[in-house]
């Protein structure tokens, strides 16, 4: 949710700041502050809706912690470090060339689950090893994700939210 969230909130405030890096633009337009902190901010408050109402159907797996603000926390790294994924993944396809908003295939797709992971395991290693300690969630989502994100953008490529359905 994270990642649709900063479509939405995306476009303002270039995080590279419009700079290049050996006569490539380091991030492109399609980076912003408003994308990363807005999209920080949806994929928190979705997994705060998800959060109540796993905790009202008494589902064991929307507590991503004991309390709120540990749930918070965790909410916190996995959005931002998705996002920060998405950032790197955006960073490797400047880099081989690819134009903003141009497909990437796998660097789209896969980076921001791989660097989310990443982020939980270096800074909420207790959720990551009660949720992901076993190596097949890992495997499922990593299969999985690809082609939800495709569909999602799909559905925003339809919706007129994005002008490329990738
Ligand atoms: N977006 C943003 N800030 C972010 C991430 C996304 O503003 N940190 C917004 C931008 O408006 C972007 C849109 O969401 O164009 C779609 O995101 P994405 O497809 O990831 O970016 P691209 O434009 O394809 O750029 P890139 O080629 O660098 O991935
Ligand atoms: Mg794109």
């Amino acid at each position: 949710m994270a990642n649709p969230g900063a479509v939405i909130t995306g476009g303002h405030f270039r995080i590279d700041m419009g700079k290049s890096f050996h006569n490539k633009r380091i991030l492109g337009d399609g980076k912003t502050w408003s994308g990363l902190i807005g999209g920080t901010f949806v994929g928190m408050l979705s997994g705060i809706i998800i959060f109540y109402i796993a905790n009202t159907m008494h589902i064991p797996y929307g507590n991503y912690s004991s309390n709120l603000l540990g749930s918070l926390y965790v909410l916190f790294i996995m959005s931002f470090g998705s996002l920060f994924g998405d950032i790197v993944g955006s960073f490797i396809k400047r880099r081989i060339g690819l134009k903003s908003g141009a497909s990437g295939s796998v660097l789209d797709q896969w980076p921001f689950v791989v660097i989310s992971f990443i982020f939980l395991f270096l800074f909420a290693r207790t959720f990551f090893i009660r949720f992901y300690g076993d190596i097949i969630p890992i495997i499922v989502l990593l299969i999985i994700t690809p082609p939800i994100h495709r569909g999602v953008n799909m559905l925003a490529y339809k919706l007129k939210m994005k002008d490329v359905p990738w």
